[in-house]
This record gives C-alpha cells, structure tokens and sequence, in this order.
C-alpha cells in the first residue's frame, strides 16, 4: 500500500506561511501584493480555475483584479490589455488563462507578457532562466510538484524519472527541474511521448514517473515498478450522471497503481492544490524582488 503524498495539505502549510508573510507587510503599513487574471471567453473550466485563484488570493491576504473578456476580443485588443497591466506599477504579477480563443496566437500573448510580472512563468526569458538553472519564476505545476516531493524528504537523487507528456506548461519543464542540480532534482531523465515506442518499458523500470497526458486513467499498476512514487497530473473532467454533471480524473488508475506504489498523489487532492499554492507563492515573489 502506497503512502500518499498529501497535496491538499501541504497547499494549505504553504498558503498559511505566505499568510503569515502578508499579514507582516501589512503590518509594516505596505500595501499587499496584487495579482490579475486575464480571462477571455466563456470556458467552464477556465472560468473555475480563474475563480479558484481569485479566492486563493482572498485566502493568502493579496489583492486580486480578474479582467474578464468575451471571445470577440482582438488579439491587438488583448495585447493592448496586457501592455497595461504590464506598465501598472499596483500590479505584481499577472496571469492570462490559457487555453485563449483559437484563431489567437498564444506564444504572441505569452511573450507580450514582462517577464517580471510572469508569475506563470511562460514567458520564453523564465523558461531559459529555468532551464539555465537561473532565479526564475518557475511555472507553478512543476514548481508545484517539486515542492510536494521536497516537504516529504522523497530523495531523488540518482533516480530514474520517467515523465509521460510533453506539454510547454507541464511535461518539458518537469524533465527539466528533476534533471536540474539539487535534491529534489538530480534525477536521470527520460521525456517520453506520443512518439515514444513502448512506454511501459520505460515506466517499469521508473524510480519515479510524473504522469501529465490528460489521458484518464492511462497509467496501470502492471506499468510500474514495486514501490515507485506516481505523481498524476492528470484531471480530467469526465461527464458523468452526478449532480454537477462531471467528475475528475486523474491520468493514474489509481485502483491498480495504489496497491504497488511506493508513494502516490491522489486526484483530486494531490497536484492540482500545489500548483494554486505555487501560483501565489510566485506572486508573493514578484512582490518582493523584480527580476
Ligand atoms: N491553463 C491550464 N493551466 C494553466 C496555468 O497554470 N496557467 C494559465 N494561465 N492557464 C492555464
């Protein structure tokens, strides 16, 4: 039986401590740090990810200011928006929901963003840093993981991490961070993908595998090794007959992998609760040095 790496929890040590940092700059009679969302068009999901960030904000003692526009904004329009946030000095740091209108190109909104204020950390100037073992402000779903990993003293030094995904915000900067120096970190990595022959020859053999497909429950018990930690990035709505008319799932099936792992995180309730934690980490960041 697997331990169970408790996201919900350490989101919440994590929200309690930037509290208590808030709580002393407030204290000092300066004025709490400011995050904004930039919401564009009418996705259920999005709108509740936005919104959950908002009330994080309120939770942690920061300032928050949600931007919402319909679908029929211009890309010229929107990147005018985002050079205001940008020239805004009450703004720390600053977010556009992804995925944007199709039609709109989304690395050109990316890059419009200032670096600074790229609490995201999207921006192609935060990636380089990333990945040139620079101060950066890390995108908060690895940020987020490598946190979890590192509250429960999981050593991954000289392990072999498979990561399934390689997605711009998840899969390519995780392979990135557990190969990076450091521990977590120092990892022996392996990217693999939708080219990729025969996964499970690669996950069975895992110390560690980072599952960020979108692919619901993909990952099967008879695909890892005895006493592997899974980390499921995975949450997928899937339509079902309940109340609110869907239900998450995590890319792990979680029956068959429980039972093997060494370590796991729990959907909901693992990774997704620290990447909101690391979001306003960032943004305490920002507040506190622009680099
Ligand atoms: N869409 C899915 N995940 C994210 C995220 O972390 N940030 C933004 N801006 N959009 C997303």
């Amino acid at each position: 039986m697997a331990q169970i790496l408790d996201g919900l929890k350490v989101s919440k040590d994590i929200k309690q401590e930037i509290k208590v940092e808030v709580d002393k700059i407030l204290a000092a009679g300066k004025r709490p740090p400011h995050l904004a969302a930039i919401l564009v068009g009418e996705s259920g999901a999005s709108k509740a990810y936005v919104n959950s960030k908002v009330k994080d904000c309120k939770e942690v003692g920061f300032k928050s200011t949600l931007l919402k526009f319909s679908d029929t904004i211009t890309e010229g329009e929107l990147l005018g928006e985002i050079q205001k946030l940008n020239q805004n000095p009450d703004i720390d740091g600053f977010i556009v929901q992804l995925p944007i209108p199709k039609g709109m190109d989304e690395q050109k909104v990316i890059d419009a963003i200032d670096a600074s204020k790229d609490v995201d950390g999207f921006h192609p100037e935060n990636f380089g840093r990333m990945a040139l073992e620079m101060e950066a402000y890390l995108p908060a779903t690895p940020y987020g993981i490598m946190t979890l990993l590192e509250r429960y003293n999981i050593d991954t030094q000289g392990k072999h991490c498979v990561v399934i995904g390689r997605s711009r915000i998840v899969g390519r900067p995780m392979s990135i961070l557990m190969s990076s120096k450091g521990n977590p970190g120092n990892a022996t990595v392996t990217l693999v993908h939708s080219h990729t022959q025969n996964i499970e020859e690669f996950t069975k053999n895992a110390d560690i595998v980072i599952v960020a497909l979108g692919a619901p429950k993909y990952l099967k018990g008879s695909m890892i090794k005895k006493g592997a930690v899974i980390v499921d990035v995975g949450i997928t709505r899937v339509e079902d007959t309940g109340e609110k008319g869907y239900h998450l799932e995590g890319d792990v099936d979680y029956e068959s992998c429980e039972p093997k792992a060494g370590w796991i995180t729990p959907v909901p309730g693992g990774v997704g609760p620290m990447t909101r934690a690391m979001l306003m980490k960032n943004t305490l960041l920002a507040y506190k040095r622009k680099f």
